[in-house]
């Protein structure tokens, strides 16, 4: 299946090849693939080759290498439609994951200069401030710290955190959820966000900052997620007017 004399590099036609054999479910999540060196024998090719097919492939979240152990096939992404307001424990359950959530921490601090802006609260004002690992399937994939009035958000408990907040939030307090506004920004996991999400320092992660607001207008969280790069991609439809 390789062809020496293809202008087709051969780096990009192992590549395909080992991408066929995911895409297909020949190759399933947390499958070892062969080393470098039994690529490089099986199709007389070099090591550096093979390790530029595989090298692209770790770095677009097809594989993952562990130390000492081999490379193995990365569970598949999950995706994320860029449309509609959605919380983690709706948008895994939509794609049939179990969402968990581990928390860190819970508190009430003062509102600083900055959280106030963004809560449109007076600097000082009581604001919680949540600290939580978002599992799916009990693999983390978001570390999240969410602040929001205290005043709005009555009654909010560790064991609500350790839940869903929207849901609590409209069912329980009663409050229209009605828009956010996001960035997302591309960045690399500092040291404790890697250990708290299990990559290695310095692997690639999504920053996305939230501010969701209620139908009447206030602000009812300003939330920083940090989601790790190989588990998630969001995805966008645009339509051209
Ligand atoms: C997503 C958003 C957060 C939001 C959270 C609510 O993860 N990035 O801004 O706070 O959903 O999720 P849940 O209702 O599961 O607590």
């Amino acid at each position: 299946m390789i062809n020496k004399h293809s202008p087709v590099p051969i780096y990009y036609q192992i590549e395909q090849s080992i991408k066929n054999l995911i895409d297909k479910g020949d190759l399933k999540p947390g499958d070892m693939i062969p080393s470098e060196r039994e690529y490089a024998e099986n199709y007389q090719i070099s090591r550096m080759t093979v390790r530029q097919a595989i090298n692209n492939l770790v770095n677009d979240g097809y594989l993952i290498r562990q130390k000492g152990k081999g490379t193995f096939v990365a569970s598949q992404k999950i995706e994320q439609k860029l449309l509609g307001l959605t919380s983690f424990t709706e948008d895994m359950k939509a794609r049939g994951h179990v969402p968990s959530t581990l928390l860190l921490d819970f508190k009430k601090i003062d509102a600083t200069n900055e959280l106030a802006v963004n809560l449109n609260v007076q600097m000082g004002d009581a604001l919680y401030e949540i600290k939580r690992i978002r599992l799916a399937d009990g693999f983390p994939m978001a570390l999240e710290t969410n602040y929001m009035p205290v005043q709005l958000v009555h009654h909010l408990t560790e064991e609500v955190a350790k839940g869903s907040i929207y849901q609590f939030v409209e069912q329980r307090l009663g409050l229209e959820i009605d828009y956010a506004t996001q960035e997302l920004e591309s960045s690399v996991a500092r040291e404790t966000e890697s250990e708290l999400l299990n990559i290695a320092k310095g692997a690639p992660v999504l920053h996305i900052k939230r501010r969701t607001f209620l139908k009447n207008g206030c602000p009812l969280e300003f939330v920083h997620s940090i989601y790790r790069g190989d588990r998630y991609k969001f995805v966008i439809d645009m339509h051209r007017s």
